[in-house]
């Protein structure tokens, strides 16, 4: 139910979600940081910093509704065509996420992992995501699976590859070809498929997110820049989700 409150009555609207309905796996492109930044006269890096603290915020509400899985799409495997300042920034930003978040991650129960082709990160970067993921392995909360160098195309030709090297090898014929195959040869093996995908920012497309995996995902979208991006905006988006007849296909 989604009350509107005027007048004085009451300033917020407020949200009742069905927690029988909560979307298992919701997976997000964090938009709209350099706008955000630009906005205010500032360089972008402030607003990609701004972002940070934002994942935070959305990681704590989403683990309290009963989130199962928060992906995060934080470098794309085309984000390397941007300026080198703002590359080698994100970079370091995400070795200070890691050593800044490392003990409350920990504390709070949330399993780090990641997707994308972690290799041609830098060393640094490399350590400090690895480094969290070992701290936060034995957790059994909210996983929060951040896209690193990811790509939905890159994903599945590496999927391809392994499957034709399976094949060649002897160890699967044609036949064994399926979606599980499939599935269990992406870098969201054992994953379930996102439920709902939200992209803030004004933009309307996948970028190269989670391609295979989106096939029946609701998608979201609103203006709000990720760095002003909200828990009433995630809860609004739920509600959203849930209001949505998915039939994957079948008819009702
Ligand atoms: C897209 O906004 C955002 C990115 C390419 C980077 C997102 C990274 C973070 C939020 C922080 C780092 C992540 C971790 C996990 C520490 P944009 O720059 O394309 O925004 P614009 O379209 O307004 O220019």
């Amino acid at each position: 139910m989604l009350n509107f409150f005027k007048g004085n009555e009451k300033k917020e609207e407020e949200i009742i979600l069905d927690s029988n309905n909560i979307p298992k796996h919701i997976a997000i492109i964090m938009d709209g940081n350099g706008r955000w930044a630009k906005d205010r006269g500032l360089a972008r890096m402030l607003g990609h910093r701004e972002g940070m603290k934002t994942i935070k915020r959305i990681l704590n509400r989403a683990s309290d509704l009963g989130v199962k899985y928060l992906t995060l799409y934080a470098f794309s495997t085309e984000n390397w065509k941007r300026p080198k300042e703002e590359v080698g920034a994100l970079m370091k930003l995400i070795i200070e996420f890691a050593h800044k978040e490392c003990k409350d991650l920990k504390k709070n129960n949330v399993i780090v992992k990641t997707i994308g082709d972690l290799d041609k990160l830098p060393n640094t970067s490399l350590e400090a995501i690895n480094m969290l993921k070992e701290e936060t392995k034995n957790n059994t909360g909210i996983v929060l699976n951040i896209a690193l160098n990811y790509g939905g195309r890159d994903e599945i030709i590496v999927a391809t590859k392994e499957i034709c090297k399976q094949l060649l090898d002897g160890k699967i014929s044609i036949d064994n070809i399926n979606e599980e195959l499939v599935n269990n040869n992406l870098y969201t093996a054992g994953m379930p498929d996102p439920d709902l995908i939200i992209r803030p920012s004004g933009e309307q497309r996948l970028s190269n997110y989670l391609l295979w995996q989106s096939a029946y995902s609701e998608f979201w979208y609103s203006n709000i820049k990720w760095p002003d991006f909200s828990e009433k905006d995630l809860e609004r988006a739920i509600y959203d989700y849930q209001n949505r007849d998915r039939r994957f296909g079948d008819i009702k």
